[in-house]
């Protein structure tokens, strides 16, 4: 008779039961069942037929439930990938989505390597920007602030485990992190969804700190903070770059164009909506005529 404890059987049972609750629920099964037996997805690929020991049953089982309940897979295995970068996440930060790699994509393109460059990530949750641009950039001076202390202490944490050493970490509420200090790039992704938006109570965001999701009854509170105060922030020449929700574009273009900035671009995500604009310091016209641009 056929062993019911396989890694193929496990795989299609839990496929069966997460279907309710997951759009992705082989990958979820797969990613689940990796964790527990410590291998990669090539390896349950190649041994369908191999036997999961009791521990690892009952190990395989746990997780299930909480996957079933909807809690995150990223959450689950503490673990999620942003610019090919492993990271340590937990349920005080924001799981790093794709569309983030839309702004670090324009940041690496658009600003060469330099040494001395003063990068500022505000709201830095996992770390997952001032990592990937750390990463890319060793020779930036990175400042990355959060105003949860539990965030900082992952986003430091990342930074540790992949021996990065241009970041420093500070606390405070957006610009009261870094005052007195001014930079060359001001980058964020804050929180920006509307305080009754009805994607809160579903799926994996019903998981996520409030404080790293929701800003005010438009979404748009953090972003006006920080269009409204770089600028005492910046450099004469320094830029502001900011991801924001799908349908706030033209919303945090007026928000850059209030705030005084210029040569403002905005960048779409792969499904070819906007999602991150960037403008150039509104002190940058007298000092583009001392200086070359970027
Ligand atoms: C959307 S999450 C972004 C996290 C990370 N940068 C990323 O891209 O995955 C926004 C972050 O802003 C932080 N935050 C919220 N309010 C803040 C404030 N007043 N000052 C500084 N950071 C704040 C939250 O704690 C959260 O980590």
């Amino acid at each position: 008779m056929p062993s019911l404890n396989t890694i193929n059987h496990n795989l299609n049972d839990a496929c069966q039961l997460l279907q309710t609750v997951s759009p992705s629920p082989a990958a979820d099964a797969s990613r689940l069942l990796c964790f527990v037996l410590d291998c990669n997805s090539a390896h349950l690929i190649a041994w369908p037929e191999k036997e999961l020991t009791p521990q690892q049953a009952a190990g395989f089982a746990e997780l299930l439930k909480r996957r079933l309940i909807g809690e995150p897979i990223a959450y689950i295995t503490g673990a999620r990938e942003f610019w090919s970068l492993p990271l340590k996440v937990n349920q005080d930060v924001l799981i790093p989505r794709p569309e983030t790699e839309t702004l670090v994509e324009f940041v690496v393109d658009r600003f060469a390597e330099r040494d001395g460059i003063k990068t500022a990530d505000l709201g830095t949750g996992s770390g997952a920007i001032a990592c990937a641009l750390a990463t890319e950039r060793p020779q930036w001076d990175i400042v990355a602030t959060d105003i949860s202390h539990a965030a900082l202490q992952i986003a430091r944490s990342n930074a540790n485990m992949l021996k990065l050493d241009n970041i420093r970490f500070c606390q405070g509420n957006w610009f009261e992190a870094i005052a007195g200090d001014v930079f060359d790039l001001i980058i964020s992704n804050p929180p920006y969804v509307a305080d009754d938006d009805h994607h809160l109570a579903e799926g994996d965001v019903r998981f996520e700190p409030e404080l790293a999701l929701t800003a005010g009854a438009q979404g748009l509170d953090a972003i006006q903070i920080l269009t409204r105060q770089a600028g005492d922030y910046l450099t004469a020449d320094g830029w502001l770059i900011v991801e924001h929700g799908y349908d706030q574009r033209s919303a945090v273009q007026d928000c850059f164009l209030q705030g005084g900035f210029e040569e403002i671009v905005q960048l779409t995500d792969l499904a070819s909506l906007a999602r991150v604009t960037a403008g150039r310091s509104p002190g940058s016209q007298e000092q583009a005529q001392k200086e070359p641009a970027w």
